[in-house]
């Protein structure tokens, strides 16, 4: 009668650890979630004066649309790539300061608009 109760204690285990598995998926998701929120925040308030959004032209001409930031950056070069522009703005760009987490969130809302096809590069 070992085997059997065995057998039994295998699967409660492998349902425990899939719950928790299911729990760190969900707690992972919350926390991209609100980065995206916040970085969206942040965007409307400090970003979109020169870059726009959605349909509308870009209101400055030089500066592209954040989807179109979204199409050329990969979320590591982005990273990057805003880590630069607050220390020395980018060609036509003023410099603009951002806290490193600021940074994570502008990055986690900008990459959530890229399309799956373009993600990674
Ligand atoms: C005062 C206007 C202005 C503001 C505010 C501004 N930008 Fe820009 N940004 C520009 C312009 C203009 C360019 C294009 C510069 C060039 O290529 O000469 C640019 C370029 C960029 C680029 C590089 C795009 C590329 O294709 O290489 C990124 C990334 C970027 N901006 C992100 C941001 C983010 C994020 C914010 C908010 C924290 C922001 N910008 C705020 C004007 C602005």
């Amino acid at each position: 009668m070992l085997v059997p109760r065995l057998i039994g204690l295998a699967a409660l285990a492998i349902g425990i650890a899939g719950c928790a598995e299911l729990r760190n998926d969900l707690r992972l998701g919350f926390a991209e979630t609100a980065r995206i929120e916040r970085g969206k925040a942040h965007f409307h308030s400090v970003c979109v004066a020169c870059h726009g959004e959605g349909s509308q032209p870009s209101p400055n001409r030089i500066a592209p649309r954040v989807e179109m930031i979204a199409q050329r950056y990969s979320p590591q070069g982005l990273a990057r790539e805003l880590e630069a522009i607050a220390d020395v703005g980018h060609y036509g760009m003023p410099t603009v300061r951002t806290t490193p987490a600021e940074r994570r969130d502008l990055v986690a809302f900008i990459s959530s608009l890229q399309s799956p096809s373009a993600a990674g590069r």
